[in-house]
Parts: structure tokens; C-alpha cells; sequence
């Protein structure tokens, strides 16, 4: 039998429609665009965005998030085809199930793990730095840093406790249920938009337009020779890092099985949090590279570079720069909520096919939540953030995203052409032509990631192939039912 043995469409709508049997139906679209939104704006704002700055665009950042927004447009308009089309748990890897065979399903979902599992160890090592920055130091270098790290006093880390800390916290509301989890995300994500929103007004006061002259870093600046940071190519290079702040948008089709409403909520959910944090990104980078120069994140307002910018550049804001880092903590815990739940509901969808172990998807008799699947979750995730420098997790997080995106866009197309007949209560507008260029900006972003990143990723997808043909293949549900 092929490797490339395709789920029937008709199978996976009765699988959408036994309601019953699955997980509890309870998002709407406002719960989803929360949801996405809950999911986006994380560490690629508050963090990245400065470093996008002073490494590769210079002010241009704005036009950087233009950039990595357009390829996510794209990705988002497939994905919102799909989730219309499919609206089942699983996300890009019910699609590519459907469209591509299991065997391509197989590596996306793989490469998942890399997006949703890893993206919430980066998230939770960041927000262990920031809850340290707000006590003041108070937590032993050592208690909060991998043994990886070294400070500049030479203390070594042991583990990070205070992320492990709250991985445990979001995986215990997790399995109380979505829609406890749904609502506690709206009033984080009700915060921090508002406090996005209070920088930009109150911020806007303090830009001295000559930060923003030259707009781009001209060529010859001393340590930006690369291609990638100046000028043109610099908005380039600095959409590669800003990407990262557009992650998790399509972690709200990973919930499809959960919306109310599914074909007409599940496009507003991925396409509206997509659009609203877009304006927000561009208007939020412009104040901030208005009010510090990006020369001054590449060395004192290296972290923490918002309350940095406050506190150097808007004089009796101080309040202002405690209040945004108490946003950005529960901002933080909003992505990482966001993206444990994207994960566990991939591994739901990859055991009920019998590709992942069984007990992946075994449900809480009360709270109807993959609760076994969430507790072994924190402990793969635990390990990553006790141990692991986030800076080694942020990228791979990208690969992976970035990686599916272009299966996805693929799949749409791919879909059109053999399945040309199916009900599309969202079509993606003028395929062939999104999807291919969705494909060209999210490779182009790839290529631009960092070969040692490059490599792990690689390393990563090839030990999922063995999995795959040792376990996966042996015990996929769709050999099995249809004898092969
Ligand atoms: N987009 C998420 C963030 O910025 C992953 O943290």
C-alpha cells in the first residue's frame, strides 16, 4: 500500500460531525479570535521586535512586519480554507491526511511538535526572565537558568523552575477544560491588547522622528555588512526574526473540533486575529523605534526592551514600564496556553489514526479533555524549559511553523485539483497563485533561519521517519481498515 494512502474526506466529515463521542463543542468566533490572538502576541513582540531592529531593520522593522505578515496571509488564507472545509482537531496535519496522504501528514505533524511543543518551552523560558526582571532579581541565578547558561559573574545554572513552574499551572487548567482555559485566555488577552494599545498612545508622544532617519541601516554601518542587515535586505532579514511574533495564529484551527460554528467562525478566527495584530505590530514597532534609537537595543536595551524604552526615554512613565511587564507575563502565559493546547489536539488527532499511542487520546471521563495526553506534554515540554536555553528553542519553533505552512498551502492546492468538487464554505481566493506565493515566502523565510538550525530541524524530521516506520506506519488505523 502507498505511502501516501489519503484519509477520505467523507471519513473525516463523520469523524467532525460525531460531535458526541469527541470533544465538547463550545468556542465561537470571538472565543477564536481571542484564542488566535491569545496565541500571537508573545515574545515576537515584546522581544523581538528590538532585536529585529537593532540586528537586521533598523526603523524599517515596521515594514519588516509587513513583510512576514503577507507570507502569513497567505498561509492563513489556506488554512482558513481548510479549517472551513475540515473542521476537525489537528490542524494542518488533518489536512495534509486528507490532501497529501499519511506519510506527508506524518512529517507535518512532526514538524508541529516542533512549532506548538517548542514554542511554548521558548515562551515559558521568557516568561521565567521577565517574572525574575519584575522581583527584581530576586531568584538564584540558579534556580532560574538551564545548566547551559553561565551569568556574567560565572554562576551556572541548574534548572528553570520558575518556567517549569508555569508549564504546571497551564497544563492543570488545560485538563479542568477549553472552555475554563477559553475564558481565562479572553481576560489575559483583554490586558494585554491594552496595554499594546496604552505604549502606542502614551508612547506616541515621545517619538523623536529623528530615530527614524535613515529609515533603513545604510550599507557600510559598522557590524551590518551581511546582506541581511541593511537596507532592503535588512527588512528581509528582520522579517525572519519577526516571524516569530506571527506564530500561533494558526494554532485556532487546531481547534476546529471545539468551534460551534465551524465553517463560518474558523475563517474569522485565523484571518481576523491575523489582521488585528498585524495593524497593532506595525503601530506598536513604530513608537518603539520612535521613542529609543535602534542602535541602543543592541546593547543596553538588549532585554526587556520595552520597559527599557519607557524607562530611558519616557520620563515619568515609570508605573507605565511595571504595568507592561506585568502584561507581558500574563501575555506570555496566554501563548504558551494557546500553544499546549494546539499540541496536545495534533497528538489527539495522530493517535485517534492510530499513528501516535492510544493513550494520546483517551479523554477525562468529567472534563472531556486528552488529559493523559496534557500531563505527558508538560513533562516533554518541563524538560525542554528546566534545561534548555530558549534561544535554541525560538528557531526551531519557526522551522517547524514555517515548515507546515508550506505543506498547507501545497495541500490547498493540491485539493483543488483532485477534490475539485468538495464543499468550500471558504474558498481561498486566486489558487493556484496564493498558495504558490505562500510557499515562496515561507521557504524564502527558511532558507533565511540559521543553518545550525537548519541541521537540528533536519535531524529532528529524520528521527520522526524512523518513528514513523517503526510504530506509525505498523499501527495507522487507515491500513488497517482498509487491509493493507
Ligand atoms: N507569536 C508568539 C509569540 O510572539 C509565539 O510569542
Amino acid at each position: 500500500m502507498s505511502l501516501f494512502i489519503k484519509k477520505p474526506l467523507a471519513q473525516l466529515m463523520a469523524q467532525s460531525d460525531d460531535s458526541t463521542k469527541g470533544l465538547k463543542r463550545t468556542l465561537g468566533a470571538a472565543n477564536l479570535v481571542a484564542l488566535g490572538v491569545g496565541a500571537i502576541i508573545g515574545a515576537g513582540l515584546f522581544v523581538r521586535t528590538a532585536w529585529a531592529a537593532s540586528e537586521a531593520a533598523g526603523p524599517a522593522v515596521t515594514i519588516s512586519f509587513v513583510v512576514a505578515a503577507i507570507g502569513c496571509a497567505f498561509a492563513g488564507l489556506c488554512y482558513a480554507e481548510f479549517a472551513s472545509m475540515i473542521p476537525i482537531a489537528g490542524s494542518a496535519y488533518t489536512y495534509a491526511y486528507a490532501t497529501l496522504g499519511e506519510f506527508l501528514a506524518w512529517v507535518i505533524g512532526w514538524a508541529l511538535i516542533l512549532e506548538y511543543a517548542l514554542a511554548s518551552a521558548t515562551v515559558s523560558i521568557a516568561w521565567s526572565e521577565y517574572l525574575n526582571n519584575l522581583l527584581g532579581g530576586a531568584i538564584p541565578y540558579q534556580l532560574c537558568h538551564s545548566p547551559l547558561e553561565t551569568s556574567v559573574d560565572g554562576i551556572q545554572g541548574i534548572i528553570n523552575l520558575p518556567a517549569v513552574g508555569i508549564l504546571v499551572i497551564l497544563t492543570l487548567l488545560l485538563i479542568k477544560g477549553t472552555q475554563e482555559s477559553a475564558f481565562v485566555n479572553a481576560i489575559i488577552v483583554f490586558l494585554k491588547v491594552a496595554i499594546v494599545l496604552i505604549f502606542i498612545f502614551v508612547g506616541w508622544k515621545f517619538i523623536n522622528p529623528s530615530n527614524h532617519v535613515p529609515f533603513m541601516i545604510p550599507e557600510g554601518t559598522p557590524g551590518h555588512e551581511a546582506f541581511r542587515q541593511h537596507g532592503f535586505g535588512g527588512i528581509l532579514g528582520g522579517a525572519a526574526i519577526v516571524f516569530f511574533a506571527f506564530i500561533g495564529f494558526d494554532a485556532v484551527s487546531t481547534a476546529a473540533q471545539e468551534a460551534k460554528n465551524p465553517k463560518r467562525d474558523m475563517p474569522i478566527g485565523i484571518l481576523g486575529s491575523l489582521f488585528f495584530c498585524t495593524i497593532l505590530y506595525i503601530l506598536f514597532s513604530y513608537v518603539l523605534t520612535g521613542v529609543a534609537p535602534w542602535q541602543d537595543f543592541a546593547v543596553a536595551g538588549k532585554e526587556a526592551s520595552v520597559a527599557y524604552a519607557i524607562q530611558h526615554y519616557m520620563p515619568g512613565y515609570d508605573w507605565l514600564a511595571t504595568l507592561v511587564s506585568i502584561a507581558i507575563l500574563a501575555g506570555f502565559s496566554s501563548v504558551i496556553l494557546v500553544m499546549l493546547m494546539g499540541q496536545s489536539r495534533v497528538f489527539y488527532s495522530m493517535s485517534v489514526d492510530g499513528l501516535m499511542p492510544k493513550l494520546f487520546s483517551e479523554l477525562h471521563p468529567k472534563f472531556r479533555t486528552p488529559y493523559k495526553s496534557n500531563m505527558l506534554l508538560f513533562v516533554f515540554v518541563g524538560l525542554f524549559a528546566a534545561f534548555v536555553p530558549g534561544s535554541m528553542a525560538g528557531d526551531l519553533t519557526s522551522f517547524g511553523t514555517l515548515f507546515a505552512f508550506v505543506l498547507v498551502c501545497a495541500g490547498v492546492w493540491v485539493m483543488r485539483v483532485k477534490n475539485p468538487e468538495a464543499v468550500r464554505p471558504f474558498a481561498t481566493p486566486m489558487v493556484p497563485l496564493v498558495p504558490i506565493l505562500g510557499m515562496l515566502v515561507c521557504s524564502t523565510l527558511i532558507f533565511s533561519l540559521d543553518p545550525n538550525t537548519q541541521l537540528v530541524a533536519l535531524g529532528w524530521m529524520l528521527f520522526g521517519l524512523v518513528i514513523y516506520f517503526v510504530y506509525g506506519k505498523a499501527h495507522s488505523n487507515l491500513r488497517k481498515n482498509s487491509g493493507a
